[in-house]
């Protein structure tokens, strides 16, 4: 047993407005849109599932209550599904347990940190994750755990706060946060600091923040003063940045697959690389792939 409080609750920051995937996403919420079947919000709750995280906090805006929607029970719809003697099954991953499906609103986007802040009063006094849907992880091809999942267990030896890293080629940095990294252990790396889109030649590595964490809820008090950073947003990274020092803080460098579905590109490779290993449609999407680049 470990003695790391449990993480019970996930924060899924969900208000943005979604401008890169437009006309899309002028009516749809980003994080409805379907990575073959599902919608990219299903991926992070699973994954956050996967590790027995109970409770679902979605940081909502105007015009996403879709997101919410999905998690619910559609009577009609399972009704007459019923009647036409359809598989429920299909449904199954959109079930909530009563009461775990928890929205705030964040009235303006100020920030990734403000989003976060948005929560504190559903996240309390406890250790919390924060899954970002943009980022599409998924266990290594032939099997392994999610991100989340890698995360929790490393948390429960090291406890404190920790964050997923992947390494990108240098001059991608200035996208992403980057962590300064200490000593290493395994898939375990100490954070010695941590910036918020640096510009490459001041950038204290190439390891980002891919968008888990694993957070004690005194980063909310941090965040309440935290005033803006890069991008003139108030930035989780930089609240995260002033805890080091003052609690245990690591990287883990996930071992798996990570897709970029905040862009277009990442979009259609996730959708892509998914498709070619279900086993109901892989087969054909292969030979559809080859027939198209052969053309
Ligand atoms: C956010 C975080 C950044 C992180 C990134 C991962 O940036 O602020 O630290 O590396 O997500 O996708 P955003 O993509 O919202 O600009």
């Amino acid at each position: 047993m470990s003695s790391h409080k449990p993480i019970r609750k996930a924060v899924f920051p969900v208000a943005g407005l979604g401008t890169r995937f437009l006309p899309a996403t002028k009516a749809i919420p980003k994080e409805l849109l379907p990575v073959v079947d599902r919608p990219l919000i299903q991926y992070a709750v699973d994954e956050a599932r996967e590790v027995g995280i109970e409770q679902m906090i979605f940081v909502t805006g105007r015009g996403k209550t879709a997101i919410v929607e999905h998690f619910d029970i559609a009577y009609e719809l399972e009704d007459t599904m019923r009647e036409r003697g359809k598989d429920l099954s299909v449904l199954d991953p959109t079930r909530a347990t009563p009461g775990d499906i928890i929205t705030v609103r964040q009235q303006v986007p100020l920030g990734l940190g403000h989003a976060i802040w948005c929560a504190r009063a559903i996240v309390g006094d406890e250790p919390f994750a924060i899954l970002l849907p943009d980022e599409l992880m998924v266990a290594a091809k032939g099997g392994g755990t999610g991100c989340m999942t890698q995360m929790v267990d490393a948390y429960r030896e090291v406890g404190g706060n920790l964050v997923s890293v992947l390494e990108v080629p240098h001059e991608e940095v200035s996208s992403y946060g980057v962590i300064a990294p200490g000593a290493s252990r395994g898939a375990l790396t100490e954070v010695t600091g941590l910036v918020e889109k640096p510009a490459v030649a001041d950038a204290p590595s190439n390891k980002i923040v891919s968008g888990r964490y694993i957070l004690q809820p005194d980063v909310m008090r941090v965040l309440e003063t935290q005033g803006k950073g890069a991008g003139g947003e108030i930035q989780l990274t930089d609240a995260m940045a002033q805890m080091i020092g003052r609690q245990p803080f690591h990287a883990v460098t996930f071992a798996g697959r990570r897709f970029d579905c905040g862009s277009k590109t990442g979009f259609v490779e996730a959708t892509l690389a998914l498709a070619l290993e279900r086993a109901d449609m892989g087969a054909e999407v292969r030979a559809m792939a080859e027939r198209l680049l052969r053309d």
